[in-house]
């Protein structure tokens, strides 16, 4: 028996909803066919989003979604995706298989994209192959309500009020794809490039996100803090798990064993680590815990699907990828105080994507339904919860049987997530509340087995079912998790 102790009455931060956010970059079929399909598509759309899509996302509540990249954001030149469509310029994507990108998705379509998804905007700026100008000049265009050239422009492209700008970063992996910068010469530039970032209404100030390191790069984590930590509001931290370590052979989406699995699962769990340290770092220069970390990419990465173009990254998603959301959005939530969004890679079609698309048909993938139970969480407190746990998985890959996070909802209830690490095992678990009654428990659950996943010929295969093996009693609840397998419970309390 397993003991999980909740707190109701200590409440240990806010989970901003956008702990569960979403990137999507030109790369692959993300954009292209797995969200924007033209007005002339005969998949149904809505100005060209779409439909299926569209309303796949709502149903997760996605809270804000990034965009345009990744390293293309950092060869993105905004005024190339403005204006008439047959105008618009046509590039070659050289990060992302070296196709051309016609640009006939650019700011007014992700901008149309966000307000059908009723979700928050975090545009990504050039800085490695773009001027001052140019960004400050997109900041203007989405964002100045008055006459100016930029607005002026925009008005004439057909939107009169401005947009709402959420989140601006400025430039991306820019110690890599964005420009191979030193972590002193980057902290110059931010300070330099973020300072034509103008909030034009002081109502929305734009948060502005500088790039923060990769994985265990402190030391960039150091200098951004100590030369530029005043100017940011936010620094972003990718972390990708590879199951094999090796970036040349990453290992397969669908084809492993257990090892695999818990090998994957400890390269995950190792975001821990990467979140205390990051944060340790953050707290020498920011006590008031001002600046947010931004996990804005993180996710599973593997060998591409075999017989599909290697630069589109396209990756089927089994339990093994449930556990992985699992864990890390349970982590997001446990550093809250600190952690202020997170962006998993990528929505669609592209790494560890949450919907699949082929032609008009479309599913969702078993991290979808990982979404959909930590919804609950949403703006959300989180509560103080302490679960024991006890170390299972194979020689060198060692993880703890279980992971969870519980949170006090915006509907007064009290919401548990749960995942079972465990390929055979199945725990009892018991669920004490400090001196609060419980008057009923609910749940849903996603279990499987390890390599389970959804197919255009098999969709539903993996999803989620409604779990009733629940006993309350005064303050306490039982129940038993299976193995292999991700719980939300809801508890109303006396
Ligand atoms: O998500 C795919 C790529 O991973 C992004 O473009 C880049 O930022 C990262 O290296």
């Amino acid at each position: 028996m397993y003991k999980l102790y909740i707190n109701p009455q200590n409440k240990k931060g806010h989970l901003n909803r956008e702990l569960q956010g979403h990137f999507s970059e030109h790369l692959g079929r993300c954009i292209y066919e797995g969200i924007y399909v033209g007005e002339n598509s005969s998949i149904p759309n809505e100005n060209g989003m779409r439909k299926d899509v569209v309303e796949a996302l709502k149903k997760l509540q996605i809270p804000v979604l990034r965009w345009p990249g990744g390293c293309f954001a950092d060869e993105y030149h905004w005024m190339d995706g403005v204006g008439p469509k047959e105008n618009r310029k046509k590039m070659i994507n050289t990060h992302w298989g070296g196709v051309m990108e016609d640009n006939s998705f650019g700011t007014e379509e992700y901008m149309e994209l966000c307000r059908q998804l009723g979700c928050k905007t975090y545009v990504n700026g050039n800085m490695g192959s773009g001027t001052v100008r140019e960004m400050s000049e997109w900041v203007e265009y989405m964002t100045l309500e008055g006459t100016s050239p930029m607005a002026d422009m925009r008005k004439n492209n057909g939107h009169e009020a401005p947009y709402r700008l959420d989140y601006f970063g400025v430039g991306n992996e820019s110690w890599g794809c964005g420009g191979n910068m030193l972590p002193e010469y980057y902290a110059n530039e931010y300070r330099r490039y973020q300072t034509y970032v103008r909030t034009y209404d002081w109502e929305k100030p734009v948060y502005k996100i500088a790039c923060g390191p990769n994985a265990e790069d402190y030391e960039w984590t150091e200098v951004l803090m100590k030369l530029a930590g005043g100017h940011m509001s936010g620094l972003s931290l990718h972390y990708y798990t590879v199951p094999t370590g090796d970036w040349n052979k990453k290992g397969s989406a669908t084809e492993f064993d257990k090892k695999d699995w818990y090998q994957t699962l400890k390269k995950t769990l190792y975001m821990e680590e990467l979140l205390s340290r990051h944060s340790a770092i953050m707290d020498k220069y920011d006590k008031e815990k001002r600046v947010g970390l931004i996990v804005d990419e993180w996710g599973t990465w593997y060998d591409c699907e075999p017989g599909t173009n290697p630069g589109f990254l396209y990756q089927q998603n089994t339990m093994r990828d449930a556990l992985v959301a699992a864990i890390n959005l349970n982590l997001f939530n446990k550093h809250c105080d600190r952690v202020h969004m997170a962006n998993i890679a990528q929505l669609v079609n592209v790494l560890q994507a949450v919907i699949l698309t082929e032609g008009e048909q479309m599913l969702l993938t078993p991290t979808y339904h990982v979404f959909d139970l930590y919804k609950c969480h949403q703006d959300g407190e989180l509560l103080d919860s302490f679960l024991e746990t006890k170390e299972i998985g194979e020689e060198d890959a060692k993880v703890p049987n279980l992971t969870e996070s519980v949170s006090l909802g915006t509907d007064g209830k009290i919401h548990i997530t749960l995942g079972n690490l465990s390929l055979d095992e199945s725990y009892e678990i018991e669920g004490i509340l400090a001196e609060t009654g419980i008057k009923s428990a609910k749940g849903r659950i996603l279990s499987g087995q390890m390599q389970d996943h959804n197919t255009f010929e098999n969709p539903h295969k993996v999803q989620t079912h409604i779990f009733e093996q629940i006993e309350c009693r005064d303050n306490r609840l039982n129940f038993a998790i299976p193995p292999c397998s991700v719980l939300e419970l809801e508890i109303e309390m006396a």
